[in-house]
């Protein structure tokens, strides 16, 4: 029997739910929430969708009791709160450390062999919190990240082609933040053809700028922060982990010596597999790439310092 569990009921959270249970991911799905009856009330809601989706999966909802989540294969974090129009991602470390290093602590005392998935944010801070505060081998630690600037990277492509987006690849690489994520332009294509044939290096530009900016347009268009594709894009590095998929999905992974860097949970390509973190794929990043990672990691590094000064590390 597989089981998943999800910690949060929020939009995001609830979301991911949603995907997991609707593609049949997991055999079971639980979603724990510390607010009263909130996760049991979105459970039941969604198993009412069963027969009218025709899924099978069970989905339980707990009030923070985590005997309910034992023996999980794998755990998604996305507690804490969002951002409001005008946050940056990085100003929710103040809050979310603390709330973080509880639930994933919590919850793997329940399911101590599971595979942990963050999604809160500062996503990649909060991936390196689990990686020093937890014990866990590097391997069971993934951020959810670049999946989801991925795929918007790949959604302002399709637009700017006028292309169907699942034709589309396209990778985003260094910090999930608006100023450290690295849409990777050189290795984009349609259908094999490179986007640097394909589109003006203003419009590409245009896209790049489009991507990295993506999450705090959805934040400003709906007053907090996104959720269909961040509980999607949770809920596909679950997949791949589940069912052995072995996808290339861009994630943050602690690095020791990958891409130059150590002591850092950043965003890189990631063999996700049934062990988590199967392999870190080198893509031979050009000197230009490479000054953009290292200053990606710099700023990741600077937000990562304020654990310490806060005393969550
Ligand atoms: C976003 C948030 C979830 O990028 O980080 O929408």
């Amino acid at each position: 029997m597989s089981k998943v569990t999800v910690i949060g009921a929020g939009n995001v959270g609830a979301t991911c739910v949603n995907a997991l249970a609707f593609k049949e991911v997991a055999d079971e799905v639980v979603v724990l929430d510390v607010k009263e009856g909130i996760s049991e009330g979105k459970a039941i809601d969604m198993s009412q969708t069963a027969q009218l989706l025709e899924f099978d999966t069970t989905v339980v909802g707990c009030t923070n009791d985590y005997a309910k989540t034992a023996g999980s294969d794998v755990i998604v974090i996305t507690s804490g709160i969002p951002r409001k129009p005008g946050m940056t991602r990085e100003e929710l470390i103040g809050v979310n450390a603390g709330i973080v290093k509880n639930v994933a602590g919590n919850a793997l005392k329940h399911s101590p062999n599971a595979i942990l998935v963050v999604i809160s944010n500062p996503m990649d801070t909060m991936t390196y919190l689990a990686l020093k505060s937890l014990g866990l081998p590097k391997n069971r630690i993934i951020g959810m990240g670049g999946a989801l600037d991925s795929s918007r990277f790949k959604y302002y492509l399709s637009q700017a082609l006028g292309c169907n987006a699942n034709e589309v690849e396209g990778i985003v690489i260094g910090g999930h933040g608006d100023t450290t994520m690295i849409p990777l332009v050189r290795l984009a294509a349609y259908k094999g053809i490179r986007v640097t044939e394909l589109l003006s290096k203003e419009k590409l530009e245009e896209v790049v700028k489009a991507t990295m900016t993506g999450g705090a347009t959805l934040t400003g268009l709906l007053g907090t922060s996104a959720w269909y594709a961040p509980g999607a894009a949770g809920a596909l590095v679950v997949e791949s982990i589940i069912h052995n998929r072995r996808k290339l999905i861009p994630c943050s992974a602690a690095l020791e010596g990958e891409y130059g860097e150590s002591d850092i949970c950043i965003g890189v390509p990631v063999i996700v597999g049934k062990n988590g973190i199967e392999k870190i794929v080198d893509l031979n990043l050009n000197a230009e790439e490479k000054a953009l990672f290292a200053k990606s990691a710099a700023a990741v590094r600077t937000t990562n310092a304020v654990l310490k000064e806060i005393n969550v590390l």
